[in-house]
């Protein structure tokens, strides 16, 4: 049993409390509605371009669509990286939620994870899909602020999927570099702000603290890596609110008809709304979901 609890002894860079409290409260609804795992993601799934699937269909086929299309965008995103050809011996899984991804690196590219999150709460469940899928011997959660990241050179790749708008992304890319092998990459599925104005709302829901492309890129630059290739997946994504949407409002129908839901009327409500808002906003591209890929330059590190 390699799965293991660490504390990451260092300050915190960037809102050390808010982060975690708000994830600890979640867990339990990310469980009911993107479970039950073991590889369970919280991110935006992606589908094909012109592709709509009904959504008059069964909750149960929501919730499987919304599923493989998380999967679909890690899947894509490999390809975009080069794992699939040149899969990394040891990644970094950075904010890494209940370990959906790093299962997924570690089972379907044979790669060696650390998964690491500032939610503690979310070490024990990870350990628990570990062991569900047997992965053990690759997958070890790791409970610390990435802002104090103090390992050197040990990775060959590092991933970041929709976790880095929680954190101080120059401080972010000098720890990464400085992690990473030389000649190290680092991965990540991200939205970025097009029209400012919607910042206040994105991050008032989500806690976080979106920025722009180009802040990521001069950051991403001052701590050695160059940026080999950005693919802008945004329409790609966009029907994953729709779907979203669709499950949720199921949901309120069920508990119309008298059925229970652990995620209670009021937060449904929002959720339904919130999510009809932003697929507005990603449809308006007012943000953009991107996947960007840096390597560190040749015998640099942060
Ligand atoms: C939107 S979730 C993404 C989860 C996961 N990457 C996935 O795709 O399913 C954001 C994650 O970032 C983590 N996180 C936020 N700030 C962090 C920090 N400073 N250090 C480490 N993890 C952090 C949260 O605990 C949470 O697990």
């Amino acid at each position: 049993m390699t799965t293991t609890t660490t504390e990451l002894a260092a300050p915190s860079g960037f809102d050390a409390k808010q982060v975690p409290l708000y994830y600890s409260r979640k867990t339990a609804d990310i469980l009911y509605k993107y479970g039950p795992g073991p590889r369970t993601h919280f991110h935006v799934g992606m589908f094909g371009s012109g592709e709509h699937p009904q959504t008059t269909v069964a909750q149960r086929v929501l919730k499987q669509r919304i599923r493989d299309s998380q999967e679909t965008v890690l899947a894509h995103a490999a390809k975009l990286w080069g794992v699939v050809g040149a899969p990394p011996l040891t990644m970094l899984d950075i904010g890494c939620g209940l370990g959906g991804g790093s299962l997924y690196w570690a089972q379907e590219h044979g790669a060696r994870v650390t998964a690491l999150t500032v939610t503690g709460e979310h070490i024990p469940v990870i350990n628990d899909f570990v062991r569900q899928a047997g992965a053990q011997n690759q997958v070890t959660a790791v409970q610390g602020d990435v802002h104090a990241l103090a390992e050197e050179g040990i990775y060959d790749a590092a991933v970041a999927i929709e976790s880095s708008g929680y954190m101080d992304r120059e401080r972010m890319f000098s720890v990464v570099a400085r992690a990473l092998r030389p000649g190290g990459w680092f991965g990540l599925q991200e939205h970025f702000l097009c029209r400012p104005e919607w910042a206040g709302f994105i991050d008032g829901y989500y806690k976080t603290r979106l920025g722009g492309l180009t802040e990521y890129i001069a950051a991403a630059r001052a701590a050695g890596f160059e940026l080999e290739a950005d693919e802008d997946i945004t329409d790609r994504v966009a029907e994953f609110w729709v779907q979203s949407m669709a499950w949720t409002t199921a949901e309120l129908d069920a508990l119309d008809q008298g059925h229970g839901s652990p995620i209670g009327r009021r937060r449904l409500v929002e959720s339904a709304l919130t999510h009809g808002k932003f697929f507005r906003v990603w449809r308006d591209h007012a943000l953009e979901t991107r996947l960007l890929i840096f390597r560190l330059g040749e015998g640099k590190r942060g």
